[in-house]
């Protein structure tokens, strides 16, 4: 299936198979020198080169017939061995390991059916290299992405961002973790290795056929889709085996629209030590973390005094008032739903666990959590370029249709209040009070490309608190962020930088079919 031959293209490169388990259901693949126009060439000696395909494939997932999948294949051209580490049988692109300063150069080979892009969340890159649905590129075709790495270490990520079927393709696997390091993340000796553990949470939804299941209606876009059965890292039922010491998990929310409310199963205070831009000034203690749909976080967890044998489980514990109140007409006459609440079994807010960690080993190690991780400076209002007029992006919902300031995306359209000056600092303010949309009203996982930016407070209106207070403890609000969670009733103040590139850039809610339905926007920074 999907062998890839395209005979009009003057030059060849063909690979081995990538040669792990699961890649053997898969084809060699071959991949062509990116022609003019279809590259973002920055400079001319990359220190790390991948070349990297999207396929169709299958894969098995649930014990019986393997699933259908869309998946990212990459094999390390040139650079530092370790940098593309594939995880073995799952449906998520490779881990790619990155270092700050790095130039790295993606071949990326559509091989999938219809136009793909390749978007790095959460990093800051030229407008050619960070994946607009605008720069997609058709089936068949190669496009390199160019970008020296300037973030500062960190859990990031890279997934398709196609055209009005971001969530489809994520959906059905097309993504992966980006990991990028620093001189001053190693020289905290965190633990490493096989003490470092990147999980990616999601939700499925299957057919009696193990074939995944995608939205069912427009109920299932506008609250967003929601699956009944929890995987890490592509996996169901997962377990971590630990030993009786430190680790570092690296946590990225992968999932289309789901809430997660991480705590662990017998009241051990979640310890904090990054967040979606990297290391935190200090650990920080929560009761739990809220994790919306792009977020990530990074916990610091000692198993060192249990007892060999026993089991600890991360959950996800109960919210309310994320998602709409139903009766508010969202939808209605088209969710096709078990409980009239989309097609999901499992609601945004219900309890439930997401993996069992047992501890199988004794292991002497004392390893401390060091008490400073990181210095951040952390920007004053006054330092922006409107301290006094803020830049507001109202959150609203209309029929079909959910909305930035009232307007929906078009490829390449800006308005006026969506340029921003090169090298400033923005006052901006994520706005969730739409009263014409009462009963619509829900939470938005906003999301803005290019630099991370820094949350400067967080307020909510007296009638919205009770549900609110469900979710706001486990807010994270120190530290650099590019996504944030803005609740029903919220209002959210932040400083973002607009540095280095000039450019048309994303913001949008990463509620995937939010996304989809046109609830993204452009912003252009013009020096
Ligand atoms: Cu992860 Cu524009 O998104
Ligand atoms: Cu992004
Ligand atoms: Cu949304």
């Amino acid at each position: 299936m999907n062998s890839f031959i395209d005979i009009k293209r003057r030059k060849f490169l063909q690979y081995a198979g990538i040669g792990t388990a699961t890649m053997a259901l898969a084809p060699n693949w071959l991949w062509a020198e990116a022609s003019p126009k279809n590259n973002a060439y920055l400079f001319s000696n990359p220190d790390v080169e991948i070349g990297m395909t999207a396929q169709v494939t299958e894969i098995p997932i649930l014990s019986g017939p393997p699933t259908e999948v869309w998946k990212f294949s990459a094999k390390l051209l040139n650079g530092p061995e370790g940098t593309v580490e594939e995880i073995p049988g799952s449906y998520l692109g490779p881990i790619l390991r990155l270092r700050k300063g790095q130039k790295v150069r993606i071949h990326f080979h559509n091989n999938v059916p219809g136009p793909c892009v390749v978007h790095q969340h959460g990093l800051h890159v030229p407008e050619k290299s960070d994946g607009h649905p605008h720069y997609a590129i058709d089936s068949g075709q190669t496009y390199s992405y160019d970008f020296q790495v300037l973030n500062r270490a960190g859990t990031y990520w890279y997934h398709s961002h196609t055209h009005r079927v971001t969530g489809h393709r994520v959906y059905f696997g097309l993504a992966g973790l980006l990991l990028v390091s620093d001189e001053e993340e190693r020289a905290l000796n965190l633990p490493g290795g096989d003490y470092e553990i990147p999980l990616v949470i999601q939700d499925r939804q299957f057919g009696n056929r193990n074939e995944l299941h995608y939205v069912h209606g427009m109920h299932d876009r506008m609250t967003g889709f929601l699956g009944d059965q929890i995987l890490v890292n592509g996996f169901p039922d997962f377990e971590l085996p630990v030993a009786t010491r430190a680790y570092r998990l690296r946590i990225l929310n992968g999932s289309n629209s789901r809430i997660y409310k991480l705590a662990w199963s017998d009241g051990t205070p979640m310890t904090v030590i990054a967040s979606d831009g990297g290391l935190l000034e200090k650990p920080e203690r929560y009761p739990y973390v809220t994790l919306a749909p792009a977020e990530r976080v990074e916990l610091w967890v000692d198993f060192s005094g249990r007892k060999v044998g026993s089991e600890i489980k991360l959950q996800s514990l109960p919210f309310s008032g994320a998602t709409p109140r139903m009766g508010g007409g969202m939808g209605r006459g088209h969710g096709r739903g078990r409980h009239g609440h989309g097609s999901s079994a499992l609601p945004n807010g219900a309890g439930f666990s997401i993996m069992k960690v047992r501890i199988v080993r004794k292991e002497e190690v004392n390893q401390k959590l060091p008490e400073r991780l990181s210095t951040i400076r952390s920007h004053q209002i006054q330092e922006a370029e409107n301290p006094d007029h803020p830049r507001t992006i109202r959150l609203s919902m209309r029929p079909h249709s959910p909305r930035l300031n009232g307007r929906s995306f078009r490829m390449t359209a800006v308005a006026d209040e969506e340029v921003f000056k090169l090298n400033s600092l923005q006052l901006m303010e994520f706005v969730n009070r739409d009263r014409r949309a009462r009963g619509m009203m829900m939470a938005h996982p906003m999301h803005i490309h290019g630099q991370p930016f820094q949350i400067v407070k967080r307020e909510v209106l007296p009638g919205f608190q009770q549900d609110y207070a469900t979710l706001s403890e486990g807010f994270i609000s120190s530290g650099w962020r590019d996504t944030v969670l803005v609740m029903p009733g919220e209002k959210v103040t932040l400083l973002k930088p607009f540095e280095d590139y000039e450019g048309l850039f994303l913001y949008h809610c990463h509620n995937t079919e939010h996304e989809d339905l046109d609830m993204m926007r452009n912003f252009q920074v013009r020096a």
